[in-house]
């Protein structure tokens, strides 16, 4: 029977209507959106299933991806039927219809972080959350230690590898002490009291991680964009990177000023590059095999605070200054698979919820091509405006997540930010250390949110000219 299937029918299955195991297979280019319900396979949507043994759940896949799945039909659908449903709207289109009446009762949420989710990833976890897959409590409630959470954390593991395409020779860590912890557990682990550590410092973030860095070896500002109030990056040709350096420490996305790296620099022989992800983890593809070591606070584009991601190079584990606390020594962690202690296991399952989602949306690149359309439309609104919205930042390298601007008084933003406040869109003052007025438009801002913002650019600015 499932070898037979055909493409209409395929545009019909419904978790109702279907339930998939993993014992007969076929492959299908479907020209329709569609769902289904069953097992993904860990190397994510688009490739095959190489493993029996995937999440299993409800998946939806875009029109026009090569499937192969394995499954087992548990109702044929009348042509008839069939012929009606692929009429139907795609499910693209659903989905945008349903955000926006979501949207109806919740705020377009433009916060730097903690920050907005994904409507669907929240209801999911409200769908569980007083009964976890029939375990009779919720995450919140379970030990850490047992075949439940151990499931949860080694699929949010599986599904970030995959989404990343983290290389074997990696480790991945769920720590807490948020991001700022690292700007000391990085040099502890990474350097001798000795060792030279270089950074980059293109905002308020690698600024603090410079000088907390400072007190466990020999931190060097190679360059700083504080002189021109952090608008830009620099050229390779601008750096002159320590020789010997251990390491040089870049934030791949400074959150308060908006500067973001398209490219990383080159750092030279053995000096590794070590990059603050917070703002950006998991906005776009990255290739990790670059870095020596990685690290993202959860709160700003995968999940609540709580959790710090790191993704280390194996070798470098193991070498941490005697005097490292045991909470920041990372083979300690990596040893316990993130279990030395209680691991904040709500947040890391919310994790794991958007991870799923991320996949299921396509993977990073999707992700990225739906960050910079929503982002062009915002900055091209900014450079439309003939100067009253104004963006700081130098335009090759503006961050697809925060976007800073300002106008010409401080009682101008003000009233925007009133104006946006009584329309249902929040969180948009910028830092208090700079002011003005700041989007963060993360992985999980609907489009529709970014065009209601630039519709009420365009009004404010209509009734002020
Ligand atoms: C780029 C960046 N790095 C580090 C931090 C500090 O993160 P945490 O509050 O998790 O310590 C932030 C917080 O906003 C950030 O945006």
């Amino acid at each position: 029977m499932a070898g037979a299937i055909s493409q209409q029918y395929m545009l019909l299955l419904r978790p109702s209507q279907a339930s998939f195991a993993s014992d007969s297979c076929i492959e299908f280019r479907s020209s329709s959106s569609f769902c289904f319900s069953g097992q993904r396979s860990v190397s994510g949507w688009g490739s095959y299933f190489r493993r029996p043994v995937g999440r299993s759940g409800t998946f939806c896949r875009s029109g026009g991806s090569v499937m192969r799945v394995c499954c087992t039909i548990a109702k044929e659908v009348p042509p008839a039927a069939a012929h009606k449903a692929a009429a139907a709207p795609q499910f693209e289109e659903q989905q945008q219809q349903e955000q926006e009446q979501e949207y109806g009762s919740r705020v377009i949420n433009f916060a730097a972080g903690p920050a907005i989710l994904p409507a669907n990833v929240i209801k999911k976890a409200q769908s569980e959350l007083y009964n976890w897959r029939g375990s009779g409590m919720s995450i919140m409630e379970m030990s850490h230690r047992g075949k439940e959470f151990l499931s949860v954390i080694q699929q949010a593991e599986a599904d970030l590898r995959d989404l990343l395409k983290i290389p074997e020779n990696y480790e991945v860590l769920f720590l807490q002490g948020g991001a700022t912890t690292q700007f000391s557990a990085i040099p502890l682990n990474l350097c001798t009291s000795d060792d030279t550590a270089d950074f980059i410092v293109t905002g308020s973030w690698g600024d603090k991680a410079f000088k907390e860095a400072q007190k466990y070896c020999k931190g060097k500002v190679v360059w700083t964009g504080k002189a021109e109030k952090y608008s830009s990056i620099p050229n390779q040709s601008e750096l002159n990177v320590t020789v010997g350096a251990k390491y040089l420490h870049i934030c791949a996305n400074e959150t308060i000023h908006g500067v973001e790296y398209k490219d990383y620099p080159s750092t030279g022989n053995d000096t590794l590059l070590v990059a603050d992800m917070s703002s950006n983890f998991c906005s776009k593809p990255v290739d990790v095999s670059k870095f020596g070591l990685i690290y993202a606070g959860a709160q700003k584009n995968i999940g609540p605070a709580g959790v710090t991601i790191v993704i280390v190079r194996k070798d470098l584990i193991g070498k941490a200054q005697p005097s490292t606390p045991i909470m920041m020594d990372y083979k300690i962690h990596s040893e316990n698979r993130s279990l030395y202690n209680t691991p904040p296991c709500f947040a890391i399952y919310m994790c794991g919820l958007v991870f799923g989602d991320l996949l299921s949306q396509g993977g990073l690149e999707a992700i990225e091509r739906k960050n910079v359309e929503k982002a062009e439309l915002l900055y091209d609104a900014i450079d439309a405006s003939e100067g009253f919205y104004k963006c700081p930042v130098e335009k090759n390298v503006r961050s697809l997540m925060n976007v800073p601007f300002t106008m010409a008084t401080p009682e101008m933003e003000a009233q925007f930010i009133k104006e946006a406040s009584a329309q249902g869109m929040v969180q948009l003052k910028g830092h208090r250390s700079v002011g003005g007025i700041r989007a963060s438009i993360y992985n999980a801002m609907p489009r529709a949110g970014v065009e209601r913002l630039v519709a009420h650019m365009k009004a404010f600015q209509a009734r002020h000219i």
